[in-house]
């Protein structure tokens, strides 16, 4: 029987290996360097997880065993213990690393701190203390409401340090998505600030989070503790919240690492499916602390003399493995920025590459695309030469941004390493090597060695060639998700049973369809939720997008399926255009025509709206779920508590 997969027509085929100089110098040199390390983990991946664990970490413990696999229950280093603040920090202060700056981080109004090992692990071990203080103890959940300061940070190391469960929730997140997640995982302390800077205003969070535990809405939660950020007048509930300011004053520093097991939580971050409420995805502590350690040195070639710059927030899975666990644990310099670009300063992130010298540089494809709407004069009037690796994450990134980034912010000389992951994976899945691959723009290349990827349809079969299909991944590692918070038949069903185990086989997949090329490189082509049926044809989004982007006139497209009798469904595309042009007729029949003849008349939109914004989650992801409810005329459905910006929505509807 034949099984519904996806068809793809992008057709790109542009090619860029890392120049001889940059792989001279890389840790891994070669694909034949990189094709020796995949092979040696296929063959034998608890030898290989095994060796790197040995090698690259310090264990209080050694374990019995690397790996029990009792599908889909994957259990890592079983019986070893260790501690991944200490990982982080105490293993660095014998080391000449003691001194070097570990955290440097830039306040949006323009204040800055730099923290040294040392000194982080001074106020790691303080802030510990303190939360030890509230009665937290191993096991128990605190939640984390902060801006983008270093305090951020100190917390999810002080409750790592103390086998405390931390759940960090986004600072932008409003009270009541606060509260859904603080009540799932049972939280008993929260931590937050009185407020932080966003786009030259200051955002309140101790006011959200008074909300949020309204009415004690959550009896678990005893204790506030309250950074000062901005010094805007807050109210203190003399029970219940504490001034961290105070009491660090009398927190005495010092504070042992707690021995973990291995499996034992290390944090629950929610992500939110587009339906039902949000996940609680449990990460654990051995598997994640190797597994982020290993992707972060290889993926950006971590060298001592980096200077590392992610630009998520640390309510993310990308802060949390990229610019807290992977770095420190590598000894790294991390950069934290609490700004976003804003009309005040649309440079300011060039301006924090120049400042500090900024060697690596990982953002996301709405930042960049957002970059080049805002024009080239703002990195060009800046001193970027410091740069060497540049880094995408979070959606399929189209050719045309692909090209822009590597020109006008790389230089035509750093690599883009594309890496393709989830908070369910913990850490990159699909990613080039930079000074192994050769990339292709809008390609996250290959599996990370370890990683056995493959495209395959509903059956669990491999797809051929150019094929869509969907992206699995076909033996645990390190750091996999263990379980949803408190809902193992929700992980089972909605991770291992799409695609049924055969022949002993299981198949983890989290919902994005691919396609692998001829020289076996994938191209992820966007949720499988997302994909659009016309004529008896599917098709993926990023495809279409990618093909309207490539239109000089436009900034921005996303395109979505709208019920139609004829076809099944027939496609509408909202696009965003670059500033010196105007919405036309004529110019809605040119983006067809360039549809058409950029990958054929199967693709051509049957309508093209025009709007200066599309619907976005905070973390910068287009909802289509969203422009599908628009486009067919219907109510908006489901939940919309995680959209950026809800004006966008009313001007869609009003203007559409
Ligand atoms: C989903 C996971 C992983 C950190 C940020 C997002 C999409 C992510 C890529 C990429 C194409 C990508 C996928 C994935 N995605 N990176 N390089 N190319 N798609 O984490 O919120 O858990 O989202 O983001 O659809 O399933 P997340």
């Amino acid at each position: 029987m034949s099984q519904p997969t996806i068809e793809s027509i992008l057709h790109e085929k542009r090619s860029f290996p890392p120049s001889p100089e940059f792989s001279a110098q890389a840790r891994i040199k070669s694909m034949e360097d990189y094709q020796a390390l995949y092979d040696a983990a296929a063959a034998d991946p608890e030898g290989f997880w095994g060796d790197l664990a040995e090698k690259e970490l310090e264990w209080f413990q050694k374990w019995d065993k690397v790996l029990d696999w009792n599908p889909p229950t994957a259990k890592w280093f079983v019986g070893g213990q260790l501690n991944i603040s200490h990982n982080c920090l105490d293993r660095h202060l014998g080391t000449w690393r003691k001194n070097k700056a570990a955290l440097i981080w830039e306040g949006e109004p323009g204040d800055s701190r730099t923290l040294t090992y040392a000194q982080l692990h001074r106020e790691v071990c303080q802030m510990a203390n303190v939360i030890k203080s509230f009665g937290v103890q191993k096991g128990d959940v605190v939640g984390i409401y902060m801006p983008m300061i270093p305090e951020a940070a100190i917390a999810m190391l002080a409750c790592a340090r103390i086998g405390a469960v931390h759940t960090v929730v986004f600072g932008g997140f409003s009270a009541e998505a606060l509260r859904e997640r603080l009540k799932d995982a049972s939280a008993k302390l929260v931590i937050t600030a009185d407020g932080g800077y966003r786009k030259d205003a200051v955002v309140p969070l101790k006011p959200q989070v008074d909300k949020a535990l309204d009415d004690n809405a959550i009896p678990s939660v005893d204790n506030v503790l309250v950074v000062q950020r901005t010094g805007d007048e807050i109210t203190m509930d003399s029970g219940r919240d504490h001034w961290w300011h105070e009491l660090q004053k009398t927190a005495s520093a010092d504070c042992p690492a707690e021995a973990m097991d291995s499996e034992d939580m290390l944090f629950i971050l929610h992500t939110s499916g587009s339906t039902g409420k949000p996940k609680g995805v449990v990460h654990t502590t051995g598997g994640y602390n190797l597994y982020t350690h290993v992707t972060c040195q290889w993926t950006f070639d971590l060298q001592d003399t980096d200077v590392y710059w992610c630009t998520a927030d640390v309510g993310w899975i990308t802060g949390h493995s990229y610019i807290v666990y992977g770095p420190l644990s590598n000894g790294a310099t991390t950069v934290m920025y609490e700004g976003v670009p804003r009309p005040s300063n649309p440079g300011c992130f060039w301006d924090v590459v120049e400042k500090y010298g900024v060697t690596i540089f990982y953002t996301a494809p709405t930042a960049i695309r957002a970059f080049m709407k805002a024009g080239e004069r703002h990195p060009k009037s800046r001193n970027l030469s410091s740069l060497r690796i540049l880094g995408t994450v979070g959606e399929p990134i189209n050719p045309e941004a692909w090209v822009w980034y590597h020109r006008v912010i790389g230089g035509e000389r750093c690599p883009i390493v594309d890496t393709w992951w989830q908070t369910e994976t913990g850490g990159f899945m699909l990613t080039p090597l930079p000074g192994a691959t050769a990339t292709k723009p809008g390609s996250a290349t290959r599996p990370f060695p370890g990683i056995l990827a493959d495209v395959v349809d509903l059956e669990g079969n491999p797809v051929e060639a150019n094929q869509g299909g969907y992206l699995v991944i076909k033996h645990p590692w390190p750091s996999m998700m263990r379980t949803v918070y408190g809902d193992f038949d929700r992980f089972r069903r909605s991770y291992w049973e799409n695609i049924p185990p055969k022949d002993g086989q299981h198949f983890y997949f989290a919902g994005d369809g691919a396609r692998k090329d001829e020289d076996g490189y994938f191209w992820v082509m966007g949720r499988v939720d997302d994909v659009i049926s016309v004529s008896g044809h599917r098709l993926g989004t990023m495809e279409i997008e990618s093909a309207l982007v490539s239109h000089p006139a436009v900034t921005e497209a996303a395109v979505v399926g709208k019920p139609d009798e004829l076809r099944g469904e027939s496609i509408v595309a909202f696009v965003s255009l670059e500033s010196e042009h105007d919405p036309s007729e004529e110019l809605a029949k040119a983006l067809k025509q360039h549809v058409v003849e950029d990958i054929g008349a199967i693709a051509r939109p049957q309508e093209i709206r025009f709007t200066d914004d599309l619907p976005k989650t905070r973390s910068g992801k287009i909802m289509r779920r969203l422009l599908r409810n628009l486009a067919a005329g219907e109510e908006i459905s489901g939940d919309t508590s995680t959209l950026q910006d809800r004006s966008v929505l009313d001007k869609l509807r009003g203007g559409a």
